[in-house]
């Protein structure tokens, strides 16, 4: 089977901060399938980023998805404001609160699809106890924290294992890679099973001009 082009996701963390609603605008432009925006506490990941009402702010500046993926613990109080302010993908990590299962549902509940994210050290069986709650898979290869850090290589071998999960199990989720993806380590993870891709420093490095070039090198990978 040949594997079809992957959505392109860029991270907005390597975005200009003090032009966020036009830099949203000019991805999308620029042919990106995703908005993904990744919410830092402080707390649970060493680093703070945006709150619910950035990404409210920043909503009607495209009409692609946004992916919220959010890294803050305790994470359940905080959905339903995701929820409210445009998000349209949740994505969680097991470590952020005592039930995941119970998260997931509850971000069915208000309307969004759910995602589960894999840290680099998070075991891949947590997959199978989630499968049917989940529209989205995510595997981190990086830990989460910080826009361009180093691809982690072993986490191909967890994107293999996972798609062969979903296969077996008819999962129609979206397999979806974050951290360290550039050209050449976007086509591994195409190899490996991935059907997204988040790019932060991939996307947006050159500015405005080349993101159509930098999207599409992306998803030519
Ligand atoms: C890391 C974030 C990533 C990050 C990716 O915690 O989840 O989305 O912004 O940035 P690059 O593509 O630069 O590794
Ligand atoms: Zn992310």
């Amino acid at each position: 089977m040949t594997a079809s082009a992957p959505l392109i996701c860029p991270s907005i963390l390597a975005s200009d901060f003090a032009k966020l609603g036009a830099e949203v605008a000019a991805i999308e432009a620029a042919g990106a399938d995703w908005v993904h925006v990744d919410v830092m506490d402080g707390h649970f990941v060493p680093n703070i980023t945006i709150g619910p009402d950035v990404v409210k702010a920043l909503r009607p500046h495209a009409r692609i998805p946004f992916d919220v993926h959010l890294m803050i613990a305790p994470v359940d109080p905080f959905l339903e404001a995701f929820r409210a302010a445009g998000a349209d993908y949740m994505s969680v990590h097991p470590e952020s609160g005592p039930h995941l299962h119970r998260t997931l549902r509850r971000i069915r509940e208000l309307g969004a699809k759910p995602g589960v994210v894999l840290n680099p050290a998070t075991p891949v069986e947590i997959v199978h106890e989630v499968m049917e709650e989940v529209d989205l898979v995510l595997v981190m290869s990086v830990n989460p924290g910080f826009g361009g850090q180093s691809f982690i290589s072993s986490q191909l071998r967890k994107i293999e294992r996972i798609r062969r999960m979903l296969d077996q199990a008819g999962s129609k989720a979206v397999l979806q890679v974050d951290g360290g993806v550039n050209v050449d380590t976007a086509k591994r993870c195409v190899e490996a099973g991935a059907t997204a891709l988040v790019a932060g420093t991939a996307v947006f490095k050159g500015g405005p001009g080349v993101y159509a070039d930098n999207i599409r090198a992306l998803k030519g990978a």
